[in-house]
């Protein structure tokens, strides 16, 4: 227990401004979101008709996935519930009712699992980690559960979190074999199907191409608190459906790279070999040529668009295309992206992937009729492949495509850029070397001959490796100096304390270790340096909103009873603590759940994203938070990445700039940093903290680096937070290639690193953090500042080291006070 001066929330469950509009962001934020992948004429729908709601997601809309990345949100609109605001009948409700209580008891069954394998070895968190949820077989549907409607609608659910991956087989990537049988049922007896997933991820959808009366799938995704009425929104029309898929939809399973050997697959956790290299996501799909269902890019609309080129220009390093779309259809109003593709042709034999994205743009809602001309830019170096032999990006000499269009498999080449001579960077240090053979794939893209009727611009040597402004601060350098004397001032001891996180206090080693915002992740140590108090700031997790615990307790005289890490998931399902009686005050924190990241990124809206990233900077101010630790932007290598869902794409650029968009909205709050995670390959859950990833260095800079890369050169976010893996036999945190090298010496990234949460308890060492430039210890332990000292003692570390670290930090929480 700890008395806090003020105390974070109110004193009362109504309901504030503050949620009401970020209520509305998280909708709009979702009915772009939704991706509409076939519609044979049935949508929008009629709502003055009866239809039949079946399907796990229908009454319990999955908001978002579990673990860090859960919101403890007032109130969320299942799929079943924005169907009745808009007026729907639903005939089917003994079924959802049935259904319920099947839920009901696999839930509770479940929490006595977990809570049975907990004792002094097993954390409960542990527990939860590996023992995921998963929804029950359901109830038949009988022919009586509904008589009058010719629409079914049928909303199929999955849920999933950090520490575990998904599974190839029934119930989770394949349809259970109740779900099956059940949409089987409804196909034989219904003219109009309408399958919406409510899905964090992909699924393998073979089955249902054998159901034909299945004439509409909605990828609605997980819509955060508003979701069902978004949902509602676009089935009606009301909204016409925008978004557009950031991953490719693979056939079934075995059509991705790796698939084989991903994770658990190949009975080995201990390494990962990244052999498709470069070939992740379309790249994969466009090198083998075969096994996709819905292409990255893809959405359906209830409108249709034309896209025109206007022109296509080079100027000062950078491609500019002007495009005009226009709205041409009759009745509804809609918005569309336009994607801009670089298309490579093999003619030199070089390992290439066939194209790839090179920026986007969505318009604004443009009635029947209307026109709108989009400005879409890229820099030239987007050319480049990085050379591992001579340690530099290339830019080969030949011709090169740039294509417009609205999915990667709907595009045309409209100009061709000509690099008359090969262009080379300046040779950069090696970085995290394979210390094993990699046997990697290698594709060549194939010979394009671009149409001669297209224009041809010539790209000069000068226009290709241009130096990018760097981000400035108005009041850097006082804050540097400020930082730099403070850090010259601290003694050893405190700069131990300030480089880890606030030790002891709450029993939970992960996720709730905040000690004055309960259900934060975590705070740093306040230090007192000759007369100027350092406070210490606290962290919240994300990345769907923050995640804290809705409710808490105090005594009269303000002390806080305890929290923990049960009270701040799952609305407090898992909590044994009895809410207190008597003399007791009670506190209200309502956070808004925005959907997922994926979803967000599916906007392809990088201003809804700011906007988003605005709400939860001005949420952050409101509960006295300084970095949240969001947005999460691996690369879905996988589709069984357990955490998939908080992540955006299969690709690096739309990855980066949705982070970037999100952060500049977090951090238009002076007092609000974004923390960048997980830095990098963190593209596995089952072992995260122990799986060697052996990639190699192109691969890395390409794909799975690029996107952070992004974010930091846009956006200036606050704080990076290191994954838990390994990367060519060193863990994230304990490289100095990536902590030190990549991160600032490369890309100028001037916040602080920080670790992911208790990795200095499984395998990363705490005094090599700091070697390497992580710079904070989270959520910080007696232990940590043990190894430090006598890593310092024995000449292992030196003072030097761990100073730069300090004052990075001070750095930061000067800049975010
Ligand atoms: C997750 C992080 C999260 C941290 C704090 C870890 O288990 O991997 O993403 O921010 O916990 O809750």
């Amino acid at each position: 227990m700890k008395i806090v001066k003020k105390l974070p929330g109110v004193r009362h469950t109504e309901i504030r401004d503050y949620e009401i509009d970020h209520k509305n962001t998280a909708l709009e934020v979702a009915e772009e979101g939704i991706v509409l992948l076939k519609n044979e004429g049935i949508l929008p729908l009629k709502n003055n008709r009866p239809i039949a709601l079946y399907g796990s997601g229908a009454r319990n809309t999955i908001k978002g996935g579990t673990g860090s990345g859960d919101v403890n949100e007032r109130e969320n609109i299942s799929i079943e519930q924005g169907l009745r605001e808009c007026g729907f009948e639903i005939e089917s409700t003994e079924w959802l009712d049935t259904y319920d209580k099947i839920r009901e008891a696999a839930r509770l069954e479940w929490k006595q699992k977990i809570w049975d394998s907990v004792d002094e070895k097993h954390l409960f968190i542990e527990q939860y980690f590996s023992m995921p949820y998963k929804n029950p077989e359901e109830n038949l549907i009988l022919p009586e559960n509904d008589s009058r409607a010719e629409t079914a609608i049928y909303v199929l659910s999955r849920i999933s979190g950090e520490g575990s991956d998904r599974k190839c087989e029934p119930g989770d990537f394949l349809l259970s074999e109740s779900e099956e049988r059940n949409l089987r049922f409804l196909d034989y007896c219904r003219k109009n199907i309408i399958l919406v997933l409510n899905t964090g991820g992909l699924i393998d959808l073979s089955i249902t191409e054998q159901m034909k009366n299945i004439k509409a799938i909605v990828y609605f995704t997980q819509g955060g608190m508003e979701g069902g009425r978004a949902f509602a929104n676009i089935l009606t029309g009301k909204v016409t459906p925008s978004g557009k898929l950031t991953d490719t939809w693979g056939c079934n399973y075995d059509a991705w790279p790796a698939s084989d050997s991903f994770g658990i697959n190949n009975g080995n956790l201990q390494t990962e070999e990244y052999r498709e290299g470069i070939f992740v996501g379309y790249r994969w799909f466009d090198a083998v040529g075969k096994g996709i269902r819905y292409p990255f890019g893809f959405g359906l609309s209830y409108t249709e668009f034309s896209i025109r080129t206007e022109s296509i220009q080079v100027i000062e390093g950078k491609c500019r295309a002007r495009v005009t779309v226009t709205n041409i259809h009759e009745k509804y109003s809609g918005k569309e992206v336009v994607q801009l593709y670089l298309i490579f042709s093999g003619n030199k034999g070089i390992t290439r992937e066939e194209k790839k994205l090179v920026g986007f743009q969505k318009t604004k809602l443009l009635k029947p009729g209307e026109s709108q001309m989009l400005q879409i830019e890229f820099a030239i170096t987007e050319l480049s492949r990085f050379d591992e032999e001579l340690h530099a990006y290339i830019v080969d000499s030949g011709k090169y495509g740039v294509a417009v269009g609205n999915s990667a498999e709907n595009i045309s080449v409209e100009a061709v850029l000509h690099v008359a001579e090969t262009v080379k960077s300046r040779t950069l240090t090696p970085v995290m070397p394979l210390q094993r053979e990699l046997r990697q794939l290698e594709f060549i893209p194939t010979e394009k001959n671009f149409d001669t009727s297209l224009a041809v611009l010539e790209i000069s040597p000068e226009q290709i490796f241009v130096k990018k402004d760097s981000y400035t601060d108005w009041h850097k350098e006082l804050v540097e100096q400020k930082s730099t004397e403070l850090a010259e001032q601290m003694s050893v001891e405190q700069l131990i304390l300030l480089v880890c996180g606030q030790t002891g206090g709450s029993e939970s080693i992960a996720g709730a270790a905040s000690e004055s915002l309960p259900g934060a992740a975590g705070e740093t140590v306040g230090v007192s340096v000759q007369g100027t108090y350092l406070p210490g700031v606290v962290l919240v997790d994300g990345p769907a909103g923050l995640r804290l615990s809705q409710h808490y307790q105090t005594d009269s005289a303000g002390m806080m009873y305890e929290q923990n890490i049960e009270n701040a998931i799952e609305h407090g399902f898992f909590s044994c603590q009895t809410k207190k009686s008597g003399d007791v005050v009670d506190y209200y924190q309502y956070c808004t759940a925005f959907p997922i990241g994926t979803m967000v990124a599916q906007t392809w809206n990088l201003e809804l994203a700011e906007a988003l990233g605005r709400a939860v900077g001005e949420e952050m101010e409101e509960f006295g938070a300084s970095l949240w630790l969001a947005p999460g932007m691996n690369i879905h290598r996988n589709p069984l990445c357990g955490r998939n869902f908080e992540y955006y794409s299969e690709d690096p650029l739309i990855s980066g700039k949705m982070a970037a968009a999100v952060t500049k909205g977090v951090q238009k709050n002076s007092n609000a940093g974004t923390t960048i995670k997980h830095f990098a390959v963190n593209n596995q859950e089952d072992n995260r903290m122990g799986v060697d990833c052996i990639v190699s260095e192109r691969a890395l800079r390409e794909i799975y680096l690029k996107g952070f890369q992004i974010a930091i050169e846009e956006a200036n976010p606050r704080a990076i937070m290191s994954s838990y893996n390994k990367i060519n036999g060193i863990h994230a945190s304990n490289s100095k290639d990536l902590c030190t090298r990549i991160a600032r010496e490369e890309w100028g990234f001037e916040g602080i690193i920080m670790t992911d949460w208790t990795t200095t308890d499984n395998g990363s060492e705490s005094y090599l953090c700091i070697r390497a430039g992580n710079d904070l210890i989270m959520p910080g332990t007696l232990r940590d500042h043990h190894n430090i000292r006598q890593a310092l003692s024995k000449g292992k570390l030196s003072e030097e080291m761990l100073r730069r670290c300090g004052k990075r930090i001070i750095k930061t929480i000067l800049e975010l006070s």
